[in-house]
């Protein structure tokens, strides 16, 4: 079976993260976000996957050599020469998406995360003859997705609605399909979206069918909701695999720390928290609610909280970073700083207080 990645562009929401890596590599909980992805895709039997991509494909494909051999999943790169939006890109790689079998195949927004029922789903999809299955889950604030509206007893979608300006359910796309190769004619390779022209001609035909997710879901492309993703995700590590997560008299709630990490005397880590290889936590640093990417420096009695620190920087001795503050790759602040809903670009040196968000360039 195969599988389709919507990679796509800049990441600019993630930024400055992603202008040391591509989004997909960008760590979430101690992982590439993609490979969360490409392990669940492996698990229900998917034997190659393919990433649209239309940004950095060296830096992809580099990576995932290594991962493939590691791993024993084909993965390949179909490169657009401008952005096809996110149906144009399955036309471009029809032929490597296409079995002698004819088997469904899935399709994935890159920037999404959630317990990923896909065996549950191609059962579905087997059970119901349509033409197309997406995953929907229910939101609070749906105008920002694709919104589905159904028939409750057989998941059919009478209509999709992309992006509405006005309420019509709360129900919403959650960015994984299973797909027949019959939608694939639906679709020419040039900019086409599969939320505002191919799934209303489905629906429209009567052959789109949703299943309703259970459990947690983000879309974790923007710095506040990965954060909100990373609770949802240590909360459900908390409740399947709970021996991932960190315990010790410093802990608190769900903490993910990895093995090579050094932590000090008189630390409280926790809740939320997940801290990648090569960390030093020196004594009695407070963290709440962040990341740490791999190879950071917190010193003595500085305190991280709501916030995303990117690889190899440093908090100073007794510094506070908090609200949302986003540090890019290799940024080093001083002692004492109070840092608060800042955006820092790499390689900075911060040498004063930053009370209101700003980007720091
Ligand atoms: N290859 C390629 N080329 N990928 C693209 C392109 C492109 O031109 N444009 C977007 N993508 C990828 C993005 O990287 C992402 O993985 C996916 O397509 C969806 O694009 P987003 O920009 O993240 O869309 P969104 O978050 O506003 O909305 C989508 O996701 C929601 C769920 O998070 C839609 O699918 C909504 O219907 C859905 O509810
Ligand atoms: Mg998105």
């Amino acid at each position: 079976m195969k599988a389709l990645i919507l990679v796509g562009g800049y990441g600019t929401r993630l930024r400055p993260l992603t202008l040391s890596k591509p989004k997909p590599l960008v760590e979430f909980a101690n992982k590439p976000m993609i490979l969360h992805q490409i392990e669940a895709l492996q698990a229900v039997g998917v034997n190659e996957v393919i990433l649209a991509i239309n940004y950095q494909p060296q830096v992809m494909q580099s990576f995932l050599e290594e991962f493939e051999m590691r791993q024993g999943i084909k993965i390949t790169c179909s490169q657009e020469t401008e952005p096809l939006g996110t149906a144009g890109p399955l036309a471009l790689a029809k032929e490597k998406l296409i079995e002698e079998s004819g088997e469904p195949f899935f399709v994935f927004n890159s920037d999404i995360i959630c317990e990923y029922p896909l065996r549950e789903m191609i059962e579905f999809h087997k059970a119901h003859g349509g033409e197309a299955s997406i995953l929907v889950t229910k939101v609070d604030e749906p105008s920002k997705y694709g919104v589905v509206v159904l028939d409750e007893e057989t998941g059919k979608v009478k209509k999709f609605v992309e992006k509405p300006a006005s309420f019509v359910g709360n129900k919403i796309n959650a960015g994984i399909y299973l797909l027949n190769t019959s939608v694939l004619d639906r679709i020419q390779p040039r900019p086409m979206s599969i939320e505002r022209e191919v799934f209303p001609s489905i629906a429209e035909d009567g052959r789109l069918y949703t299943m309703v997710l259970t459990g947690f879901w983000m879309d974790i492309g923007q710095p506040k909701d990965y954060l909100i993703g990373l609770r949802l995700y240590l909360d459900h590590l908390r409740r399947n695999s709970s021996s991932e997560l960190a315990v010790g008299p410093n802990i608190i709630g769900n903490v993910l720390i990895d093995d090579s990490v050094k932590i000090g005397e008189g630390c409280m880590i926790g809740p939320d928290v997940a801290i990648g290889p090569g960390c030093v936590i020196e004594s009695g640093v407070r963290l709440s609610l962040c990341t740490l990417m791999k190879g950071v420096r917190v010193k003595s009695s500085a305190h991280v909280s709501g916030s995303i620190i990117g690889w190899h920087s440093t908090i100073g001795q007794s510094a506070h970073v908090s609200s949302m503050a986003v540090l890019g790759e290799d940024v080093h602040v001083s002692d004492t700083m109070f840092l608060n809903g800042v955006v820092v670009l790499p390689h900075k040196e911060i040498a004063s207080h930053f009370v209101k968000p700003e980007i720091i360039m």
